[in-house]
């Protein structure tokens, strides 16, 4: 697969990962209920940011990114969650599908690296030192 379809595949990926953060936003009960409703709406805001920097991204190296839901629900690496009440649950669930974002952008980036294709390494790079650190908070926070 080359690595502009796996910039689609990346796309599709967060879409489904931003579908089940705003499930967990929704759902949570419990204790930490406030704090992490609160922590999933920053995380699925900032998901819908990539999303778009992503599909342009494509756009902008003369490709078209999919748009539609069947479509990612088929490319995605990420499944539809199950509901999920469970604050612990939702976290692990968080650094599950930041593993696998993560991995795919590594991926991406030796690709366009060796393409030459600057815009996309530095998109790529931004992404993967973002979920650097916010895999270390959710880490911490599970304790
Ligand atoms: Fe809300």
């Amino acid at each position: 697969m080359s690595y502009t379809e796996k910039l689609d595949q990346l796309l599709s990926s967060y879409q489904m990962h931003y579908q089940n953060v705003r499930s967990l936003h929704w759902n949570i009960k419990g204790q930490s209920f406030f704090e992490l409703h609160l922590k999933y709406e920053e995380l699925y805001t900032r998901t819908q940011i990539i999303i778009d920097d992503l599909a342009e991204r494509i756009l902008s190296i003369g490709n078209t990114p999919s748009s539609q839901f069947s479509v990612y629900m088929q490319k995605s690496l990420i499944k539809e969650n199950a509901i999920i009440t469970d604050g612990k649950t939702g976290v692990a669930y968080i650094l599950d599908a930041q593993k696998t974002l993560l991995n795919l952008e590594r991926e991406i980036l030796e690709l366009s690296g060796d393409a030459n294709d600057e815009g996309t390494n530095a998109l790529m790079s931004d992404l993967i030192r973002e979920k650097e650190k916010t895999n270390w908070m959710f880490k911490s926070y599970l304790g």
